[in-house]
């Protein structure tokens, strides 16, 4: 005859199986209660909460699970991929590191995931031999490894834009996005605008601008004076001022930042020939994002344009459906995703017209968009 945990475990486990998963943490749930430290059911709820995409969760039972087995390696890796979840990349590495520390013939999976919080850390080299460690264990998708090995071998050539995004990386939360995309992100937000008229006479809003990963093209293309910044996070401006830019380089150009995190461009007092959002809409909920298209309407020119980029609904990861939140939420999380005729018809509001930019590759599945005044002067 089962006793009752030996039940609950065959049920969890049938319930797993067939993908139903919030029966299957229940049935385990009970499980702890009567036996809390059992680490096959700690572990597969780690393993559930994962594949739930609920990372704070999954690291809650997978530290659980290495306590209790303090010399498993496999258990390391799972709480150093839950950590990834969590975008907790040192922690991540900390764990992988342990996970082979306890076996130097780790799987592949371990060795990739390695790799891949290193590159997240900006420590491309020890993220090349780590790559090459996972090839080395016959893994299951070695063309994929392979790919992120030869990307890794690119962005390792030294450049002034890496060594910046290296400093950035110390000094601030982060390079306002992957830190392997800290060059191509600025080099295409700036071919972005000169393909829709830039010119260095007009004057230019960074909204959002962080620690100027695109400040560093805007800034020198620029006229004295011409460029203006708003970042709430100040240790970002200050890492961007320090890093992307230089004291020479402000004296010369003498950009303007505020901190303002209202959405307010009118903090200049300037009217704006062009507005620049990189990575802002994809973590602005709709009130946020109402506010932003209201302040381009009233503080830009008539014949001004703002590039925004935002993830559309098929865009990969998960997140919200910004379309089905209220118009008073008001956070800056970290995926939210649009439709366009949900933006088309909150622009229409705000007397804007708005059209998607696609003439160049995506990056980070990312898509512009421009937006300009329904009404504007015959050029
Ligand atoms: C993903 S980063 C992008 C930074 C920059 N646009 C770039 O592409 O490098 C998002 C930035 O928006 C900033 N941010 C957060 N809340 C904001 C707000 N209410 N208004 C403007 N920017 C905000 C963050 O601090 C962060 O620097």
């Amino acid at each position: 005859m089962k006793n009752s945990v030996e039940q609950y475990l065959e049920l969890a486990c049938q319930m797993q199986q067939q993908g139903q998963n919030s029966q299957a943490i229940e049935k385990y749930l009970q499980v702890l209660a009567i036996q809390p430290k059992l680490v096959h059911a700690l572990n597969e709820l780690g393993e559930l909460y994962e594949t739930e995409q609920q990372f704070d969760q999954a690291v809650n039972y997978y530290k659980q699970v290495v306590e209790l087995k303090p010399n498993n390696s496999f258990f390391y890796a799972r709480l150093a991929r839950a950590m990834m979840g969590l975008n907790n990349f040192q922690r991540a590495i900390t764990f992988y590191q342990k996970a082979i520390s306890l076996n130097s013939n780790s799987r592949a999976w371990v060795y990739h995931g390695l790799g891949d919080a290193l590159m997240e850390d900006g420590q491309t080299q020890n993220a090349i031999t780590a790559y090459r460690k996972a090839l080395d264990q016959q893994p299951v998708n070695p063309r994929f490894i392979q790919s992120k090995l030869n990307n890794a071998l690119d962005v390792a050539q030294e450049n002034p834009l890496r060594t910046i995004s290296l400093h950035i990386k110390k000094d601030a939360p982060y390079t306002g996005g992957p830190i392997q995309h800290f060059e191509i992100v600025g080099r295409d937000t700036i071919i972005s605008l000169l393909q829709n008229g830039l010119r260095p006479d007009h004057t230019l809003l960074d909204f959002g601008c962080g620690a100027l990963r695109l400040g560093y093209w805007l800034i020198r293309l620029l006229d004295k004076g011409n460029y203006y910044g708003i970042e709430p996070v100040s240790s970002m401006i200050e890492a961007g001022k320090k890093y992307s830019l230089g004291t020479d380089l402000i004296d010369l150009k003498q950009p303007q930042f505020s901190a303002n995190s209202e959405c307010d461009f009118s903090v200049f007092g300037v009217q704006f020939d062009f507005v620049v959002a990189r990575s802002i809409f994809t973590h602005m909920t709709p009130a946020l994002l109402r506010k932003t298209l209201e302040s381009f309407q009233n503080n830009s020119k008539q014949n001004a344009v703002m590039l925004a980029s935002y993830w559309p609904l098929e865009y990969s990861h998960e997140g919200e459906i910004g379309d089905q939140l209220p118009l008073t939420d008001s956070r800056f999380i970290k995926v939210v995703k649009y439709s366009l005729a949900t933006i088309q018809s909150w622009s229409a509001e705000f007397g804007l017209i708005v059209s998607e930019f696609r003439t160049n590759p995506l990056i980070n599945e990312q898509v512009w968009l421009k937006f300009e005044r329904a009404t504007k002067n015959p050029s």
